[in-house]
Protein backbone atom coordinates (compact mmCIF):
# COMPACT_ATOMS: atom_id res chain seq x y z
CA UNK A 1 0.00 0.00 0.00
CA UNK A 2 2.74 2.00 0.69
CA UNK A 3 4.19 1.46 -2.88
CA UNK A 4 0.86 2.26 -4.29
CA UNK A 5 0.90 5.98 -2.42
CA UNK A 6 4.28 6.68 -3.67
CA UNK A 7 2.90 5.34 -7.47
CA UNK A 8 0.15 8.18 -6.51
CA UNK A 9 2.32 10.94 -5.94
CA UNK A 10 4.37 10.56 -8.46
CA UNK A 11 1.28 10.29 -11.20
CA UNK A 12 -0.04 13.35 -9.72
CA UNK A 13 2.78 15.05 -9.17
CA UNK A 14 1.58 15.85 -5.54
CA UNK A 15 3.85 16.23 -2.45
CA UNK A 16 1.43 14.54 -0.61
CA UNK A 17 -0.54 11.75 -0.66
CA UNK A 18 -2.17 9.01 0.97
CA UNK A 19 -5.37 10.19 1.67
CA UNK A 20 -4.34 11.49 4.83
CA UNK A 21 -6.74 13.94 6.85
CA UNK A 22 -6.03 17.08 6.57
CA UNK A 23 -3.58 18.56 9.91
CA UNK A 24 -6.09 20.72 11.99
CA UNK A 25 -5.25 24.12 13.14
CA UNK A 26 -1.49 24.66 13.54
CA UNK A 27 -0.31 24.05 16.98
CA UNK A 28 1.74 27.18 18.65
CA UNK A 29 4.89 27.33 18.29
CA UNK A 30 7.03 25.27 20.29
CA UNK A 31 10.69 24.92 20.95
CA UNK A 32 12.56 22.58 18.89
CA UNK A 33 15.94 20.88 19.81
CA UNK A 34 17.49 18.77 17.13
CA UNK A 35 17.17 15.37 18.70
CA UNK A 36 18.95 12.11 17.80
CA UNK A 37 16.30 9.44 16.48
CA UNK A 38 18.59 6.78 15.79
CA UNK A 39 22.62 5.28 16.39
CA UNK A 40 24.94 6.73 13.79
CA UNK A 41 25.06 3.43 12.10
CA UNK A 42 21.62 3.67 11.37
CA UNK A 43 22.37 7.43 9.68
CA UNK A 44 25.42 6.56 8.49
CA UNK A 45 23.53 3.34 6.61
CA UNK A 46 20.55 5.54 5.53
CA UNK A 47 22.28 8.45 4.53
CA UNK A 48 25.74 9.02 3.09
CA UNK A 49 25.48 4.99 1.71
CA UNK A 50 23.13 5.49 -0.31
CA UNK A 51 24.14 9.52 -1.50
CA UNK A 52 27.37 9.03 -2.19
CA UNK A 53 26.64 5.31 -4.52
CA UNK A 54 24.68 7.69 -6.42
CA UNK A 55 27.99 10.41 -6.17
CA UNK A 56 30.18 7.32 -7.02
CA UNK A 57 28.13 6.54 -10.34
CA UNK A 58 28.90 9.57 -12.23
CA UNK A 59 32.99 8.08 -12.37
CA UNK A 60 31.64 6.03 -15.07
CA UNK A 61 27.90 7.65 -15.88
CA UNK A 62 27.51 11.19 -16.76
CA UNK A 63 24.10 11.89 -15.20
CA UNK A 64 23.42 14.33 -18.21
CA UNK A 65 22.60 11.29 -20.72
CA UNK A 66 18.56 10.46 -20.60
CA UNK A 67 18.26 6.80 -18.81
CA UNK A 68 18.11 4.13 -21.20
CA UNK A 69 14.75 2.97 -19.51
CA UNK A 70 12.04 1.59 -21.69
CA UNK A 71 9.17 4.05 -21.87
CA UNK A 72 6.49 2.50 -19.40
CA UNK A 73 9.03 0.36 -17.52
CA UNK A 74 7.02 -0.06 -14.16
CA UNK A 75 10.26 -2.24 -12.50
CA UNK A 76 11.88 -1.32 -9.74
CA UNK A 77 11.28 0.51 -6.73
CA UNK A 78 10.02 3.91 -6.07
CA UNK A 79 12.81 6.10 -5.47
CA UNK A 80 14.17 4.37 -8.91
CA UNK A 81 10.28 5.19 -10.37
CA UNK A 82 10.62 8.87 -9.18
CA UNK A 83 13.79 9.24 -11.63
CA UNK A 84 11.22 9.76 -14.16
CA UNK A 85 10.78 13.72 -12.74
CA UNK A 86 13.37 15.44 -13.58
CA UNK A 87 14.02 16.52 -9.73
CA UNK A 88 14.49 13.38 -9.33
CA UNK A 89 16.93 12.52 -11.94
CA UNK A 90 20.18 12.85 -13.57
CA UNK A 91 22.49 15.91 -12.41
CA UNK A 92 19.61 16.51 -9.76
CA UNK A 93 19.68 13.13 -8.01
CA UNK A 94 23.56 14.10 -7.82
CA UNK A 95 23.04 17.26 -6.43
CA UNK A 96 20.25 16.11 -3.80
CA UNK A 97 22.60 13.39 -2.57
CA UNK A 98 25.52 16.12 -2.39
CA UNK A 99 22.79 17.74 -0.28
CA UNK A 100 22.30 14.98 1.85
CA UNK A 101 26.04 13.98 2.13
CA UNK A 102 26.53 18.00 3.79
CA UNK A 103 23.34 17.58 5.99
CA UNK A 104 24.77 14.23 7.17
CA UNK A 105 27.71 15.87 8.35
CA UNK A 106 25.39 18.56 10.93
CA UNK A 107 23.24 15.20 11.36
CA UNK A 108 26.29 13.89 12.93
CA UNK A 109 27.34 16.57 14.89
CA UNK A 110 24.03 16.75 17.21
CA UNK A 111 24.90 15.85 21.15
CA UNK A 112 23.71 12.47 22.26
CA UNK A 113 23.87 10.07 19.20
CA UNK A 114 25.07 6.63 20.54
CA UNK A 115 26.79 4.48 18.03
CA UNK A 116 25.84 0.90 17.12
CA UNK A 117 27.51 -0.59 20.25
CA UNK A 118 26.11 2.01 22.66
CA UNK A 119 29.14 4.64 22.94
CA UNK A 120 28.29 7.80 22.36
CA UNK A 121 29.11 9.46 18.78
CA UNK A 122 32.74 11.22 19.34
CA UNK A 123 31.77 14.50 18.29
CA UNK A 124 33.43 16.38 20.63
CA UNK A 125 37.05 15.41 19.60
CA UNK A 126 38.53 17.99 17.61
CA UNK A 127 39.16 15.36 14.92
CA UNK A 128 35.95 13.80 14.46
CA UNK A 129 34.63 17.46 13.52
CA UNK A 130 36.97 18.06 11.33
CA UNK A 131 36.39 15.29 9.44
CA UNK A 132 32.73 16.10 9.78
CA UNK A 133 33.40 19.45 7.97
CA UNK A 134 35.81 18.35 5.35
CA UNK A 135 32.98 15.44 4.58
CA UNK A 136 30.25 18.89 4.23
CA UNK A 137 33.12 20.53 1.79
CA UNK A 138 33.82 17.98 -0.34
CA UNK A 139 29.96 17.42 -0.81
CA UNK A 140 29.43 21.26 -1.47
CA UNK A 141 32.10 20.40 -4.03
CA UNK A 142 30.38 17.97 -5.77
CA UNK A 143 27.28 20.20 -5.20
CA UNK A 144 28.50 23.05 -7.88
CA UNK A 145 29.70 20.34 -9.92
CA UNK A 146 26.20 19.03 -10.41
CA UNK A 147 24.69 22.55 -10.34
CA UNK A 148 26.42 23.43 -13.60
CA UNK A 149 25.44 19.51 -15.50
CA UNK A 150 28.28 19.46 -17.21
CA UNK A 151 30.16 16.41 -17.33
CA UNK A 152 33.87 15.93 -17.05
CA UNK A 153 35.07 12.35 -16.03
CA UNK A 154 38.31 13.72 -14.83
CA UNK A 155 36.42 15.95 -12.34
CA UNK A 156 34.40 13.37 -11.45
CA UNK A 157 36.94 10.46 -10.61
CA UNK A 158 39.02 13.15 -8.95
CA UNK A 159 35.37 14.42 -6.48
CA UNK A 160 34.60 10.66 -6.18
CA UNK A 161 38.47 9.96 -4.99
CA UNK A 162 38.10 12.95 -2.77
CA UNK A 163 34.34 12.07 -1.19
CA UNK A 164 35.74 8.65 -0.56
CA UNK A 165 38.82 9.83 1.36
CA UNK A 166 37.18 11.77 3.13
CA UNK A 167 34.34 8.83 4.33
CA UNK A 168 37.80 7.03 4.73
CA UNK A 169 39.50 9.33 7.12
CA UNK A 170 37.48 9.57 9.92
CA UNK A 171 36.34 5.51 9.39
CA UNK A 172 40.10 5.16 9.66
CA UNK A 173 39.83 5.94 12.92
CA UNK A 174 36.84 5.28 14.81
CA UNK A 175 34.82 2.63 12.39
CA UNK A 176 37.70 0.43 11.16
CA UNK A 177 39.11 -0.46 14.92
CA UNK A 178 40.57 -3.23 16.60
CA UNK A 179 38.08 -5.15 18.25
CA UNK A 180 34.88 -5.13 15.98
CA UNK A 181 32.30 -3.46 16.56
CA UNK A 182 32.85 -3.39 20.67
CA UNK A 183 35.87 -0.25 20.29
CA UNK A 184 33.96 1.36 17.67
CA UNK A 185 33.72 5.61 18.14
CA UNK A 186 36.07 5.19 21.16
CA UNK A 187 39.10 8.09 21.24
CA UNK A 188 41.97 5.59 21.36
CA UNK A 189 40.92 2.30 20.05
CA UNK A 190 42.50 2.44 16.51
CA UNK A 191 46.16 1.79 16.28
CA UNK A 192 46.75 4.65 14.14
CA UNK A 193 45.01 7.64 13.17
CA UNK A 194 44.31 8.61 9.45
CA UNK A 195 45.91 12.28 8.63
C1 LIG B 1 33.29 12.15 10.99
C2 LIG B 1 33.30 10.72 10.91
C3 LIG B 1 32.69 9.99 9.76
C4 LIG B 1 32.59 10.40 8.45
C5 LIG B 1 33.08 11.68 7.81
C6 LIG B 1 31.90 9.33 7.75
N1 LIG B 1 31.61 8.32 8.62
FE1 LIG B 1 30.66 6.59 8.13
N2 LIG B 1 30.91 5.93 10.03
C7 LIG B 1 31.54 6.61 11.04
C8 LIG B 1 31.56 5.79 12.23
C9 LIG B 1 32.17 6.17 13.56
C10 LIG B 1 30.91 4.59 11.90
C11 LIG B 1 30.59 3.43 12.85
C12 LIG B 1 29.21 3.71 13.41
C13 LIG B 1 28.67 2.68 14.37
O1 LIG B 1 29.12 1.54 14.38
O2 LIG B 1 27.73 3.06 15.09
C14 LIG B 1 30.51 4.70 10.51
C15 LIG B 1 29.82 3.73 9.82
C16 LIG B 1 29.49 3.80 8.50
C17 LIG B 1 28.74 2.78 7.80
C18 LIG B 1 28.20 1.49 8.41
C19 LIG B 1 29.20 0.34 8.27
C20 LIG B 1 28.64 -0.94 8.82
O3 LIG B 1 29.20 -1.45 9.80
O4 LIG B 1 27.63 -1.41 8.30
C21 LIG B 1 28.59 3.22 6.51
C22 LIG B 1 27.87 2.50 5.38
C23 LIG B 1 29.24 4.50 6.41
N3 LIG B 1 29.77 4.83 7.64
C24 LIG B 1 29.29 5.27 5.27
C25 LIG B 1 29.92 6.49 5.18
C26 LIG B 1 30.13 7.20 3.96
C27 LIG B 1 29.69 6.70 2.59
C28 LIG B 1 30.77 8.35 4.28
C29 LIG B 1 31.22 9.44 3.36
C30 LIG B 1 30.34 9.90 2.33
C31 LIG B 1 30.97 8.36 5.72
N4 LIG B 1 30.45 7.21 6.23
C32 LIG B 1 31.60 9.37 6.41
C33 LIG B 1 32.07 7.86 10.97
C34 LIG B 1 32.10 8.66 9.84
Amino acid sequence: MKRLCGLIAVAAFVAVGCNKAPESAAPAAAAFTPTPHGTLLQVMRGIPFPASNIIFDIQSNDPGKPPAEKKGDTSGNATQQYGAIAAYAGWNAVENAAVAIQETANLIMIPGRKCGNGQPVPNDQEDFKKWASELASVAGEVQKFAAAKTYNEDTALDLSGKLSDACLNCHMKYRETPKQPDDRCMVGAAPAAAK
